[in-house]
């Protein structure tokens, strides 16, 4: 098989579901079949034989993170999170589809590329299985009517959907593609729609589209919003 279809492959494969990815990456195929109890261990323990922090450290129990720069995992699709922890990893090129500021690595490609697959599996079926019990709040009442709006209808001139639309009416997300915002902190869902913008955060043509017509303004009002629904 040549090098470009071998590429096409690996790029179409980030779409299918766990076994194409395990196929597409050579590794012996099987049925993966995720196991919460593993990922819970993995999450709260690490393992430092391999090279892997836990999670819990940053990212709180259950998912439940303390401080706003770590993004709450709880209660989230564990397709997604499955999927986010795949694309933080680096691909041949050196690059990941997920990164940080400027485009330089995320602070979790270096903790997510020791996990193998099965670890990602574990860690996400755990999560999405985990309540999430001290949602962010809103935290700026001037901004509710204009994220409302975006919410809910979007910003019709200049063609941005509505984000109820594809994250749920009160932002609880929909399997198995669309996240949860509801009580995700506002800095962080400020940051991302940031990252889509300027493509550093590379991993979702649907939501570069979406961030590249928002203003700075319309991102603040509506990360604000969506932190508070429930
Ligand atoms: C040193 C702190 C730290 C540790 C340890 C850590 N993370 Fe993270 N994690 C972060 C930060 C910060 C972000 C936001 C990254 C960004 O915006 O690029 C993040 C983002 C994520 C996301 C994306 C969430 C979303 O809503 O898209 C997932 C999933 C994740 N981490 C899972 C894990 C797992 C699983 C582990 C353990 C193997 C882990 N993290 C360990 C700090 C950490
Ligand atoms: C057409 C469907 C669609 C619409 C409409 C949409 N989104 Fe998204 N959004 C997605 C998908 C799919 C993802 C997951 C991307 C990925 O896999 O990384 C996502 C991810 C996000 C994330 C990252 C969440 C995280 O945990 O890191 C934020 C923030 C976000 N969307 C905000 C919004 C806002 C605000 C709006 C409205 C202006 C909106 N979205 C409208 C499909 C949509």
């Amino acid at each position: 098989m040549n090098r470009v279809l071998l590429s096409g492959l690996f790029a179409s494969s980030l779409f299918l579901s766990a076994t194409a990815l395990v196929q597409a990456s050579g590794v012996p195929v099987g049925p993966v079949k995720p196991d919460a109890q593993a990922g819970a261990t993995l999450y709260n323990e690490g393992d430092p034989s391999r090279g892997i922090v836990a999670c819990i450290t940053c990212h709180g129990p259950g998912g439940n993170s303390e401080l706003s720069v770590n993004p709450n995992l709880a209660a989230q699709p564990h397709e997604y999170t499955y999927k986010q922890l795949v694309e933080f990893q680096p691909r041949e090129d050196g690059a990941a589809p997920r990164r940080g500021a400027d485009g330089a690595p995320s602070i979790m490609t270096s903790l997510a590329t020791p996990l193998t697959i099965q670890d990602m599996l574990n860690l996400s079926l755990y999560l999405a299985e985990q309540p999430l019990t001290a949602p962010a709040a809103a935290s700026n009442e001037d901004l509710v009517a204009r994220g409302e709006e975006i919410w809910r209808g979007g910003i019709r001139e200049r063609n941005v959907p509505a984000c109820a639309a594809c994250h749920g009416a009160n932002g609880e997300g929909i399997p198995s593609q669309y996240p949860r915002l509801s009580g995700q902190f506002a800095s962080y869902l400020e940051d991302q729609l940031i990252l889509f913008r300027a493509g550093h955060r590379g991993n979702s043509e649907m939501m570069i589209q979406i961030a590249a017509r928002m203003s700075d303004a319309d991102i603040k009002a509506v990360s604000d919003y969506a932190a508070g629904l429930r």
